[in-house]
């Protein structure tokens, strides 16, 4: 295994939130009612080991379902793409479903993987310039949510934005429609984009995926409290605490909350913030949008959906889609 080597990461300042804005967040979102803490502050060093030993979890469906998926329709997404294209992933962890694209595509000649873990972009470079010699690997560490100026090289050529994950399905409806828009801005005119979304489906299945036997997922919403133990000093008691996953049939979501197991009290930033038994911080959302629903979305943000496929028996769905 290659040493680290960040000098090919390109660091935008003021996108990676520090320490001051950690805290300044998480006090934000604990003073208000019902208690939140932002999403984005679950992907720490330790909170994207804890992501991919959850896609490997049994009950967790959706990693193997979008996975099997892009596999069967490679050769067609392979077609989409054209020569010496650039492929720009947004919010990229691990990389890993990129590699069934990579391999049905080797026309990709650049590939910009951007996320906010330098440690994830770090092995993920690594590994694919080991696998794909000829591929060149031009990392962003940056918040793949805003808009980016992608690096000199990408110049005059077609670009191909990659949404595995259901990413998209962490935001609300109207902040998936800015991410979508702003993943234009991004990208540049005349653009396709893959899309990979988990669809609606029975709430059992939802709740096991969302709350495995192995605590995988208790223990990466927990973390969430470990960072602020770690980073801003807070005393959270990691044992008070305990992982929820709830349907929000209304809303259509998967809520993930933290629930106070007593009447406590936590430090942080030299504030103190009470809980009552039972009361909760809600962490995350992952929306299981209809394909009409995601339809819509796309077309509010300018994007025309080309070609769609959706798998069987865990619906989840695949979208080619091209700038309007
Ligand atoms: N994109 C993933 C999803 O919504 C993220 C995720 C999986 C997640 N499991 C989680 C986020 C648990 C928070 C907590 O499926």
């Amino acid at each position: 295994m290659a040493m680290s080597d960040t000098s090919d990461i390109t660091m935008e300042e003021g996108e990676i939130p520090s320490s001051d804005d950690l805290l300044r967040d998480a006090i934000a979102g604990l003073s208000a009612y019902p208690k939140t803490l932002p999403t984005k502050y679950l992907y720490d060093a330790e909170g994207s080991r804890l992501f991919e030993e959850i896609c490997e979890q049994p009950e967790y469906y959706p990693t193997r379902t979008e996975t099997a998926l892009l596999h069967a329709i490679s050769e067609d997404l392979s077609e989409a793409i054209d020569n010496d294209a650039v492929l720009v992933e947004f919010g990229s962890g691990a990389s890993t479903k990129t590699r069934t694209l990579l391999d049905a595509a080797p026309q990709i000649s650049i590939y910009v993987p951007i996320d906010i873990s330098q440690i994830a972009l770090d092995e993920a470079a690594n590994s694919l310039n080991a696998d794909f010699p000829n591929l060149n690997v031009l990392p962003l560490i940056a918040d793949f949510t805003a808009p980016h100026t992608l690096p000199e090289a990408t110049r005059n050529r077609p670009h191909v934005g990659f949404f595995p994950d259901s990413t998209i399905g962490n935001f609300a409806p109207e902040a998936a429609v800015d991410f979508l828009k702003s993943a234009l801005i991004t990208l540049g005119e005349d653009v396709r984009s893959i899309l990979g979304a988990d669809l609606a489906k029975e709430e059992s299945v939802l709740i096991s995926a969302y709350d495995d036997a192995q605590g995988v997922t208790a223990a990466f919403n927990l973390n969430l409290l470990a960072r602020l133990n770690r980073e801003v000093g807070a005393d959270f008691d990691l044992e008070a605490f305990s992982h929820r996953a709830i349907w929000n049939a209304a809303e259509s979501r998967i809520e993930m909350h933290l629930v106070s197991r007593k009447n406590q009290t936590v430090h942080l930033g030299g504030k103190e913030i009470a809980f009552a038994v039972g009361e909760t911080i809600h962490t995350e959302n992952s929306h299981k949008y209809t394909y009409d629903m995601l339809a819509e979305l796309a077309a509010a943000a300018g994007w025309r959906i080309e070609k769609s496929w959706i798998s069987d028996p865990y619906p989840f769905a695949v979208l080619l889609m091209g700038a309007m």
